[in-house]
Order: structure tokens, then C-alpha cells, then sequence
């Protein structure tokens, strides 16, 4: 099956992250701060409330979601798309490209959906269209997360497997993984003390009861929850389907022996429209699902008595997602956590003819979104149309769902390479600073969208950072820090539930070498610690710590 894996949605993230942090350790000589306690002593200025910097510390966690049918919202993506539009007419101009027309990628976006959702329902049954109006008898609540009551999930008030089928299908795995050729791990993430199974390997009898129990519980659920109910309705689709379906073991045990806290999984989003899981067991401590959009209108000192992730209630019963809300696997600290995941995409399982309509919208934007493969590969040899290709394919993206931030962000992302290809080139100061203005339009209107994602906060600091250097005025050197601050803040609240260190160590090298590059010595220092450190426990551990131990010796010095 050729459906892109969850997998490449990572490694999009990873590079869209690691792209625009290129680090050189160049921090000026002079030193104006005094370092004058040890660092471990003065680290606690973003991690305690009574920091210095508190007060000025922004507060992007209390913006919020609902701003899409807002007038002046509205207005801006007008206005943000208008300027994207010039710079590709003007790049079609100059360089005498053929245009990339929408229908184009629209077609193969329409093809792959068409093709993974064919595969798909070959093993799985969809959504059958003489039971599609039934009614639905399970019962459910919403769970909403931060003041304004954002709905993140739903969750079962019942079963909807009973204990046989339960058993039938943890023999099944357990099965399953005896067989040596099936014993290592082919979770997608491959993360240590996870294992994971396609459903559709589980034999006959699995296959049977997930096929009935897809039929008559989780598609009329899935119609309850998402189409007939007013607290998070979608955009119609005829069809539903699965276009995968994983049995997922966290076993604590395991992934202690190989040193980590508990076995997880990473921030992500699935590919989808809507994502499921079923509980199999309760005799674990920890796991669940943590969402970043848990920290909306949370302050670090709220803290206590903590975010709970989420998972559902009991042993057969379900919570339900948009696929397209970002989470992570929290991890599992004590036993093993089974559970069962449907990926539930939808429509054009019906054979495509044309218009690529059929496929939900933001499974367009979901597949149009995973443009840097393609696009690299078409244009090897030619990186500004390489670079071309994704603004396009960014571009449509937005067009399709407007309200996604990620595709805002991955847009502005998209400039702030034009913009490097342009300094290489050694462009005009004048269009390097219209390309980063349209890079910051996207990337603010993504942190009013997604205001819980790091990334973005991260990506606005380090553009604003590049308009600053072109132009020193001072304000953007307010608005670069308050986005670090941000970064580095979302982060940490999140690393109570879920590993996301690799993020925060990009985060801190980038904001301590910004802190630094102001002589601001003894607060990058506290900024880089806990990534600097790392480099002491393990040598061998990677660039983002390399530069923070050196960068983080470097203010040291300055004393
Ligand atoms: C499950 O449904 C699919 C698609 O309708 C079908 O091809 C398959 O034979 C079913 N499997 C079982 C075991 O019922
Ligand atoms: C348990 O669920 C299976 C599959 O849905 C069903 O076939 C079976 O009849 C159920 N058993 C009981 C005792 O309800
Ligand atoms: C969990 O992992 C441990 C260590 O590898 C292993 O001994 C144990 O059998 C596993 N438990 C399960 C239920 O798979
Ligand atoms: C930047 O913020 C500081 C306080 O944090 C303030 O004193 C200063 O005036 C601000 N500068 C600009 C240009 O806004």
C-alpha cells in the first residue's frame, strides 16, 4: 500500500524544523554581562514563576482557535494569499516556467487517495451506503480543552467491543509476534518497547469481528461524533473507510531496559480524517494520548495539578480525533498498554473519475502538505523550482482548508527557504525582505491557528530574526524573543507528557545563540543548560547538542 506513512509526515516535520535552524556558533567577543552565580543557581528563568522576564513573557496560549470566520481574519488570508500569488507570477515570469497549474496537483492528489483507498478496502470494510443512516447506539461526550471550550476529542460512554472479542484478538498479536519473522518491531515510529501488528495480518476471525464491529459500532459513531453532532461538524463525505488499522503494544518493561522513562510515542499527525482507539487492557500506569492543544490557555505555573492525556474509559471503548489534531503516544511507565488504531479516511473508495472533489478536504491538504519529496525529486537539479513546487503545493494546501495551521505554517516555511536560496544568491536586501514579510504573514496567521505548536512559534522567531538582520529595528527584537520564549515554553509543558526533546534542543540552540548574539551571556547560558548537558551523559549525541555544549561553554567564558 502506497499510502504515505506516518513515518514521512515526521521526517517532513523533522526537516521543516531542522531547515530553518542552521546554527553557526558565532557569538560576538565583547562581553557586557557578568556571569556572576553558577548557572544551575540562576537557571530559573523561564522554568519558575517568579522569573525576571515573567511578566513580559507572551501569552499566545490564550489566543484561540475559533478566529476562521473572523472579518479581519478573513481579510488577511486575502491579503497573505495575494502576495503569494505575485511572488509566483513573478517567479513564473523571470524564470519562463510553465505555471504549475492547481489541477495538476489536484489529479495526483486525487490518485493516491484513490489508490490507498482501493488497497484499503480490500482487507477492511467500508462504510456500507444501505446501513450509512442507521442509528447510532453508542453513547459518547465530548472532552474540550482550555476557556474557550475547544472540542480536542470524544469519548465512549460504552463498550463497543465486548471482553471475547477483546481476548480472541490480544491472542491473535500475541500470536502474531511469536512468529520469528514478525518479532522486531515494524512500528512506524520504531520507538523502543512499542510492537505493532497491521490488523489485517491477524488472521480470519480478527478480520471478521473488526469488519462488523467497523459496520455496526464505529462508522454510525464516527457519523454521530463528527457529522450530526454541532460541537465539531465536517464537511460531508459519502463514504468512510479505513486505510489502516494497527494492534500497538507499549511495553514499559522493554523500553526501560533501553533506558528511556517509558515507551511513547513522538508529536505527530496521522494521515486521515479521523482517528480512533480502542483500549484492550487496564493493568498499566501512565500512556494515553496527549494532545497539543491539552496546553491552550495553560500557563506553566498551572501546571499543578498537571494535564492528564487521554484515553478511553474503559476496558472496549474508544476516543475518538480528527486525525489532523496533533498529538503524541504519552508514555506507558508501568506494563504493557494495547490498543487497537483505525485510520479512517474517506469518499472516493468509489473508483475516481476526474475531479479530484471526491477526496475530503483536508486529506487534500494533508497529502498536498507532504510536497518536499516530490518536489525535490522533479527539480534535483534546479532548487529554486524545487522550491517553486512546494510554495505551490503549500499554497493549494491552504486553499483546501484555509483553517489548517500547519498548512500556514508549512507555507511560510516554504518562503523562509526561498529566502535562504536568495541570500546564497545574494539577492537585494529590498526582495529578500518582501519574500520574509510573506514568511511572517503565514507563520502569524499559523500561530493564531495552531497557537500550541512549537514549530511555528520557533519558525516565526527565527524569520523575524533574519528581517532584523536586514533591517535593525529594534521591535522585531522584541517579537523574535517573545516567539523563542514561546517555543521553548510550549515545549517544556509538553515534555511532562511526551518526548519531545529533539524539539526543545532545537528550540534552545536557536534562542540561546539569539541571546547570546545580544551579550546576553548568563541568560543563554540558562536557555542552553539542559541541552548542553546532554553532550556530558552521551558523547555521541547529535548537532543540536554538539552546538548547544559549545555555544553554552562560549557564554561561559564571558564572565
Ligand atoms: C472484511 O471486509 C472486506 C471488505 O468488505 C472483505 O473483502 C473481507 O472479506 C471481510 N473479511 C472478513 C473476514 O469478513
Ligand atoms: C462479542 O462481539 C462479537 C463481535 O462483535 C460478537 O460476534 C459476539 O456475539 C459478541 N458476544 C457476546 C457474548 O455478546
Ligand atoms: C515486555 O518486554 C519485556 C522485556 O523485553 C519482556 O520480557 C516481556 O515479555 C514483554 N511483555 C509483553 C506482555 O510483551
Ligand atoms: C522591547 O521591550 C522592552 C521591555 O521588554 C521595552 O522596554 C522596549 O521599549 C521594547 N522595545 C521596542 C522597540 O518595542
Amino acid at each position: 500500500m502506497s499510502w504515505p506513512t506516518v513515518r514521512n509526515v515526521q521526517k517532513l516535520i523533522l526537516l521543516t524544523i531542522q531547515v530553518v535552524s542552521s546554527f553557526v556558533p558565532r557569538p560576538t567577543a565583547r562581553s557586557r554581562l557578568q556571569w556572576t552565580t553558577r548557572a544551575t543557581a540562576s537557571c530559573r528563568l523561564l522554568s519558575s514563576t517568579e522569573g525576571p522576564n515573567r511578566d513580559d513573557l507572551p501569552t499566545p496560549i490564550y489566543h484561540h482557535i475559533d478566529l476562521y470566520n473572523e472579518n479581519s481574519y478573513t481579510d488577511d488570508v486575502e491579503t497573505v494569499l495575494g502576495r503569494v500569488d505575485g511572488f509566483m507570477r513573478l517567479l513564473e515570469q523571470q524564470e519562463a516556467w510553465p505555471l504549475l497549474h492547481e489541477s495538476k496537483i489536484r489529479d495526483r492528489i486525487h490518485s493516491q487517495h484513490t489508490r490507498d483507498c482501493e488497497a484499503a478496502s480490500l482487507n477492511l470494510a467500508p462504510e456500507s451506503p444501505v446501513l450509512r443512516d442507521q442509528q447510532c447506539s453508542t453513547r459518547y461526550e465530548w472532552i474540550f480543552s482550555g476557556t474557550k471550550s475547544y472540542p480536542l476529542a470524544a469519548q465512549s460512554l460504552e463498550p463497543i467491543l465486548n471482553t471475547t472479542a477483546i481476548s480472541t484478538i490480544r491472542e491473535a498479536a500475541e500470536a502474531h509476534w511469536e512468529n520469528p519473522a514478525f518479532c522486531t518491531s515494524r512500528f512506524t515510529y520504531q520507538r523502543p518497547g512499542n510492537y505493532e501488528a497491521h490488523v489485517t495480518d491477524l488472521g480470519e476471525r480478527v478480520r471478521s469481528i473488526v469488519n462488523e464491529t467497523l459496520t455496526t459500532r464505529i462508522y454510525p459513531l464516527i457519523r454521530d461524533v463528527f457529522w450530526n453532532d454541532p460541537t465539531c461538524s465536517l464537511a460531508p463525505v459519502d463514504q468512510l473507510c479505513v486505510y489502516d488499522a494497527l494492534y500497538i503494544r507499549y511495553n514499559s518493561t522493554q523500553a526501560k531496559l533501553l533506558d528511556h522513562i517509558g515507551a511513547g510515542q513522538p508529536l505527530h499527525r496521522d494521515l486521515g480524517l479521523i482517528s480512533i482507539n480502542i483500549r484492550l487492557n487496564n493493568d498499566f500506569e501512565g500512556g494515553g494520548t496527549f494532545f497539543e492543544n491539552q496546553l491552550l490557555d495553560r500557563k506553566e505555573s498551572d501546571l499543578e495539578p498537571g494535564i492528564t492525556p487521554l484515553t478511553p474509559l474503559e476496558r472496549g471503548h474508544v476516543l475518538l480525533h480528527k486525525s489532523s489534531e496533533r498529538h503524541a503516544g504519552a508514555s506507558t511507565v508501568d506494563g504493557v498498554r494495547d490498543i487497537l488504531v483505525f485510520f479512517v479516511s474517506g469518499v472516493s473508495c468509489e473508483t475516481g473519475s476526474g475531479s479530484g472533489s471526491t477526496v475530503p478536504m483536508p486529506i487534500q491538504s494533508a497529502i498536498a502538505k507532504q510536497s518536499r519529496g516530490y518536489c525535490d525529486d522533479c527539480y534535483s537539479n534546479n532548487p529554486l523550482r524545487a522550491i517553486f513546487c512546494r510554495i505551490a503545493h503549500q499554497r493549494y494546501a491552504v486553499r483546501v482548508a484555509p483553517s489548517d495551521g500547519e498548512a500556514w505554517q508549512y507555507l511560510g516555511t516554504a518562503f523562509m527557504e526561498y529566502d535562504t536560496y536568495l541570500a546564497v544568491m545574494k539577492a537585494s536586501a529590498g526582495l529578500r525582505g518582501a519574500v520574509l514579510q510573506t514568511a511572517t504573514r503565514c507563520l502569524q496567521l499559523a500561530t493564531r491557528l495552531t497557537p500550541c505548536d512549537s514549530r511555528v512559534w520557533n519558525n516565526l522567531a527565527l524569520t523575524l530574526n533574519r528581517q532584523w538582520k536586514l533591517k535593525s529595528d529594534a521591535s522585531l527584537l522584541n517579537t523574535t524573543e517573545m516567539a523563542f520564549a514561546t517555543a521553548h515554553q510550549l515545549l517544556k509543558m509538553s515534555r511532562e507528557k511526551c518526548d519531545v526533546e529533539g524539539e526543545l534542543d532545537n528550540v534552545n540552540v536557536n534562542y540561546g545563540l539569539f541571546l547570546s548574539n545580544q551579550d546576553r551571556f548568563m541568560e543563554a547560558g540558562c536557555i542552553l543548560e539542559g541541552t548542553a548537558l546532554k553532550k556530558i551523559i552521551d558523547q555521541d549525541c547529535g548537532k543540536a547538542v554538539e552546538d548547544a555544549y559549545e555555544l553554552w561553554k562560549f557564554c561561559r567564558q564571558q564572565q
